[in-house]
């Protein structure tokens, strides 16, 4: 029987200085549920001479990952540095050595996560990696676990604390998308490299990790569909509001007889709508089972002690594993071929903001545009836009086909009467 638990903290960041906060003040609580107590050993960080708000002694810091990776006392490293490649690398010589991982890092998991799961069984280690979805809400674990008995259909929601963070601020404090952003890197929200954020990308790793658990099937980045917050026109916002919608950065994924579908983009829910009321950092996912219908899950989705509770949550499961001896016993095959759907098969209601020049009878030459593709309008507004000398459209459809939606924007774009397709947005939830 062990007498104590060694910690290689792998990154002493935002996450990672959060993760030594929770050990060190719920030192006597963790204690207490695992029977021996949790020790960080070594702290991995790339600038020795940084100046950092610790009590941990100093002797503990080093920047070479092999002084954590030769360590026998180290039981579980946990990687919280982030980005690709040497992340990836230190966590497969980590598990290679032995030792149980725990990461909070979608980058590699959404890409290498089903390899180094393998590894990590073949060398009867733990790989943990709750943090990386949705910061503080426990939804890996649910996914896995909590709702192991159902057959997951759709989820919906949204997973990028710093997009959300964006949005509330410019649309309830009228802060600038430069100043709101900065607010959110700032706090420790943002992604090194921000882009990843207002890209989607990080919101498209994330709903890569959710896809693939929830429908046991492998759903590859590639696969998600993906526009950022770039896509979000200037008077978006306040014409969402007009309408009665919220704009927010939402991941959606489907599962039905004719496949996958999964998308990462801004998109209108309406005000009444719970998701629309999600504000800030905060995270939420809606999670559709066949036989628990629908379930949701709220909570803060990044930050430094939100997220390290998820990491420190993964280190507890994986100690009791090491107490027990059956680490690495998960498994981790897919139960079903990967089927993604084409845009014939995907379906939503859309909203199109068109600026046209203002002349009569163009709104009925463009609503001709989609009769002819098939394509049911619900509402047809000409809206007058003091700022420029034309005129917006806004066409809202019914539900369509995304193909009927692309074909119609194609030939908006080349009618003579159109000055521009300014903004679309798929509108969830209606
Ligand atoms: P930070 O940039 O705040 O911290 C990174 C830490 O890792 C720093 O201590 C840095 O050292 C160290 N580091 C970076 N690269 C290396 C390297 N090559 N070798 C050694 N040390 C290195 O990142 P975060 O804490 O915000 O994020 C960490 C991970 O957690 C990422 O994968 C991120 O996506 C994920 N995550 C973050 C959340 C958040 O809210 N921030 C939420 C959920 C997940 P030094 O201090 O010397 O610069
Ligand atoms: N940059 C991420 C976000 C951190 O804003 O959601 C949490 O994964």
């Amino acid at each position: 029987m062990k007498k104590e638990i060694g910690i290689g903290l792998l990154g002493f960041g935002t996450v990672g200085s959060g993760v030594a906060s929770v050990l060190q003040q719920h030192q006597e609580d963790l204690t207490y549920k695992l029977g021996v107590p949790v020790k960080i050993r070594r702290v991995l960080v790339r600038n020795l001479h940084k100046e950092r708000n610790t009590d941990l002694p100093q002797e503990l810091f080093t920047d070479s990952l092999d002084d954590l990776l030769n360590d026998e006392s180290i039981d579980i490293m946990v990687e919280v540095f982030g980005g690709m490649e040497e992340a990836r690398v230190a966590i497969e010589q980590a598990l290679q050595a032995g030792k149980g991982v725990v990461t909070a890092n979608k980058d590699v998991m959404a890409v290498h996560g089903r390899d180094l799961l393998v590894l990590a069984d073949r060398n009867g280690c733990d790989l943990f990696y709750e943090a990386s979805v949705g910061g503080g809400i426990p939804l890996i674990r649910t996914l896995e676990d909590g709702l192991a008995s159902d057959r997951i259909t759709s989820l919906l929601g949204i997973i990028n604390g710093t997009t959300n963070f964006i949005l509330t601020k410019m649309k309830h404090e009228k802060k600038t998308y430069a100043e709101a952003l900065e607010e959110a890197t700032a706090l420790g929200f943002a992604e090194a490299d921000p882009t990843a954020d207002v890209g989607g990308i990080d919101a498209a790793r994330k709903m890569a990790i959710l896809a693939s658990l929830s429908f046991s099937e492998e759903v590859q980045l590639d696969d998600v569909y993906v526009r950022g917050m770039e896509a979000i026109e200037d008077g978006d916002l306040e014409l969402a509001e007009q309408f009665g919608y919220t704009v927010k950065m939402a991941g959606s994924a489907k599962k039905d007889e004719q496949g996958v579908e999964v998308a990462v983009e801004p998109v209108f829910f309406p005000n009444a709508h719970p998701l629309a009321s999600v504000n800030n950092e905060f995270n939420a996912v809606y999670v559709r089972g066949a036989a628990v219908g629908e379930t949701m899950f709220y909570g803060p989705g990044a930050g430094s002690l939100p997220t390290a509770t998820s990491v420190t949550s993964d280190i507890v499961a994986a100690c009791r594993n090491l107490l027990l001896g059956v680490n690495g016993k998960r498994v981790h095959s897919y139960q079903y071929e990967r089927k993604t759907k084409t845009d014939e098969q995907k379906s939503a209601r859309y909203f199109h903001r068109i600026a046209v020049r203002d002349e009569i009878g163009v709104l009925a030459r463009l609503s001709a545009i989609y009769s002819k593709n098939g394509a049911s309008l619900a509402t047809v507004i000409q809206h007058p836009n003091p700022a420029r000398e034309d005129a917006d459209l806004i066409f809202i459809t019914h539900t369509i086909s995304r193909k009927q939606h692309l074909d119609v924007l194609e030939e908006l774009t080349t009618a003579p009467e159109v000055n521009g397709v300014l903004s679309h947005y798929r509108i969830e939830g209606d």
